[in-house]
């Protein structure tokens, strides 16, 4: 008799542990994807330091693979600040940012990536990109015309 009510209970139990799993699943699953992977970006240093004389890990991709384009470029360099607007960077495609900044023409644009603008680090912090890569990266920034 107490064998059958100690598994009577046992099932009860078993039962409200499901139905608190099956009750709290949806509000795991209610959080989007993605969402640790994009605090892990915001929560990542804005810039890295590479001094000169250091590959900084895109020499030898850069060698097996040719020229990066300028989606490549703006992923592993731009990305950081552009992205999310770290420091008043103009956003990836926001036409309203981009517009007085174009307006200026290529050549400035170019003479800002190369040099550095406030800051906007030299380069972007591509060492080893070339201008034609920096120039995609730049292209591939601005709001589509
Ligand atoms: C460490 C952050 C940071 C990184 C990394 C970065 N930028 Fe910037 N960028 C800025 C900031 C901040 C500005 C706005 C500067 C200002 O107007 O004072 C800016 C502005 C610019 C501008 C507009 C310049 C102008 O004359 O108006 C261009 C073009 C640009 N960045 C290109 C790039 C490219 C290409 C890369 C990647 C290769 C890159 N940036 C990476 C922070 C960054």
């Amino acid at each position: 008799m107490t064998a059958v009510k100690n598994g009577v209970k046992a099932v009860k139990k078993a039962t409200l542990i499901s139905f608190a799993v099956v009750a709290l699943a949806p509000l795991a699953s209610a959080v989007p994807p993605g969402t640790a992977d994009d605090i892990r970006e915001r929560l990542k240093p804005a810039g890295t330091l590479c001094r000169a004389g250091d590959d900084c890990g895109t020499a030898t991709a850069a060698a097996a693979s040719g020229p990066l384009s300028g989606e490549q470029v703006y992923n592993q360099f731009c990305f950081a600040c552009h992205a999310s607007g770290v420091s008043g960077a103009p956003i990836l495609g926001d036409a309203d940012q981009w517009a007085p900044r174009v307006a200026k023409g290529m050549e400035a644009l170019m003479d800002s990536t190369l040099n550095g603008l406030n800051a906007m680090p030299a380069k972007g912090t591509c060492a080893t990109c070339s201008d034609e890569e920096l120039q995609a990266a730049v292209e591939h920034m601005l709001p589509e015309s």
